[in-house]
């Protein structure tokens, strides 16, 4: 199939990369024990944190939208027009709203923020968190789609 494999051992604590699947970036984050912490100090400020609404396999339909905590598998496709946010993951940025900026993604086309699992903050254009592909991780190795 048009499954794409990735060994992710080298991804740094904290940082993103970025891969290519069926022609959409793929954000791909290991999570610091601080940024999981995060996720639950920021879900008041989100419009859906339970993730009701949006596009994710079963199992990532958790408190981290995850298979693994640590390891983040997102669409990094603004919900709103499309547009690639930014990986925005320092806490309290001044120009992302200080105390209530507690790591994730912006997008600069019309200011839609999310958080580190990929939630969409309240009060912004983009409608919903973004979407979870379908993926597998061994060991090292993830595997996005079928
Ligand atoms: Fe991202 Fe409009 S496309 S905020």
């Amino acid at each position: 199939g048009a499954a794409v494999t990735q060994d992710i051992s080298a991804i740094e604590d904290g940082q993103m990369i970025v891969v290519k699947y069926r022609g959409k970036p793929i954000f791909v984050v290991k999570r610091t024990p601080e940024m999981l912490d995060n996720l639950t100090k920021v879900t008041p400020l989100l419009s859906d944190p339970q993730s009701e609404a949006s596009v994710q396999p079963e199992y990532a339909k958790n408190e981290t939208r995850s298979r693994e905590p640590t390891v983040l598998v997102v669409e990094g496709v603004c919900t709103h027009l499309g547009c690639a946010p930014n990986y925005r993951p320092e806490v309290g940025a001044a120009d992302l709203g200080g105390g209530d900026w507690f790591g994730g993604f912006f997008c600069p086309c019309h200011g839609s923020k999310y958080d580190l699992a990929g939630r969409v903050y309240s009060g912004v254009p983009a409608p919903l968190n973004l979407p979870i592909p379908d993926y597998s991780v061994d060991g090292p190795i993830l595997t996005i789609g079928e």
